[in-house]
């Protein structure tokens, strides 16, 4: 984190784009206000644009606007947000999910800061630093075809990547400090600092949702108060997520446990990917760089059903073999 802070202190006052990737929670949103916040002028205009919650066909005009009767409907002209962060930033969150022609008109965006609303002749011109902000690991995305390379070095002149929280445990005493004062205050409540047993499972936890999930939890223990209650959060985790039980004798069969654990790993790469590629197996046995023979062996020793929509009665819980549980 001291690295990405000293990287936007440099970068901050000049207008160059900016990509932060993180998992979900790390705190992108944050660093994309602060960025903002440190800028030479930051009472200009913070535009914020959720690219996965606006779909596809309507994210162009929620970008570039529109003229008067480009489309049924077009009443009015309206500027898009491209336009309402001249001066500004325009911050892309969830840059992955915009669609193939629309990162053509954003690259134009970049290249000559020129664009043109929807159903207008005239080219318009904007001042707009980008901050664009992701989850998913883009360069998977060019990999497969989804996302223009060119872009890519467009909006990644410079690159913020976030911390998982459990990469940086040793910032919990801080954070947890900093949530527990702040939700004090907004829910007028008092709680106890929390005791060195509750601290050490924070520690040990694996923060799959991070900073948020931490804030959420500490926000809880203000509202109820009871330390217990979130112990017992975190003990319930860490049983519905641990190791296979060893046997009563004491003994664990490693080979036979981590075969098993590798085999489902691989099922849920495959599975993913295959949903990445819309169940396309030729192109997702080459994005796993493995022949296609390969894929159809491991699709079925996975139980994985052999098309989408086939979807096997208890997919949840078949065993590499093919048996079900
Ligand atoms: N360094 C930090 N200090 C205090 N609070 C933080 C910090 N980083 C993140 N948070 C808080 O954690 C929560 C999640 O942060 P944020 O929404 O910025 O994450 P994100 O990476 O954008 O997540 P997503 O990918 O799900 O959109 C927010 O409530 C934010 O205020
Ligand atoms: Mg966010």
């Amino acid at each position: 984190m001291q690295a990405a802070r000293l990287k936007i202190d440099k970068v901050a006052q000049s207008g160059v784009p900016i990509l932060i990737q993180g998992d979900s929670g790390t705190g992108k949103g944050l660093m994309a206000c602060f960025i903002h916040n440190i800028s030479p002028d930051p009472h200009a205009a913070f535009v914020k644009v959720n690219c996965a919650a606006i779909p596809g066909e309507l994210l162009e005009s929620e970008l570039f606007g529109y003229e008067k009767g480009s489309f049924t409907g077009a009443h009015a002209a309206k500027p898009g947000r491209v336009e309402m962060a001249d001066g500004g930033t325009l911050f892309l969150d969830g840059i992955d999910e915009i669609d193939m022609s629309l990162q053509a008109k954003l690259l134009q965006l970049l290249q000559d800061g020129q664009f043109s609303r929807i159903g207008g002749q005239e080219d318009r011109r904007v001042q707009v630093r980008l901050i664009c902000a992701t989850n998913r690991q883009l360069e998977l995305q060019i990999a497969n075809g989804r996302f223009r390379q060119d872009l890519f070095y467009r909006i990644n002149v410079v690159s913020l990547q976030l911390p998982a929280l459990r990469a940086r445990s040793e910032d919990i005493p801080d954070l947890v400090a900093y949530f527990l004062q702040n939700h004090k205050a907004r829910h007028n409540m008092l709680a106890r600092p929390l005791s060195a047993t509750t601290f050490n499972l924070l520690v040990r936890h694996p923060w799959p949702g991070n900073i948020r999930e931490l804030e959420n939890l500490m926000e809880r223990y203000v509202i109820l108060g009871s330390e217990d209650a979130i112990s017992s959060e975190l003990l319930n985790w860490e049983k519905t997520h641990a190791l296979p039980e060893i046997h009563v004798d004491g003994q664990i069969h490693l080979k036979k446990v981590t075969r098993q654990a590798v085999h489902d790993l691989e099922r849920k790469i495959i599975l993913s990917v295959l949903e990445a590629n819309r169940w396309n197996r030729k192109k997702t046995a080459s994005a796993l760089k493995i022949s296609y023979r390969a894929l159809l062996y491991k699709i079925r020793r996975a139980g994985l059903p052999p098309k989408r929509g086939m979807v096997h009665p208890d997919i949840g819980s078949v065993h590499p073999s093919g048996a079900v549980d």
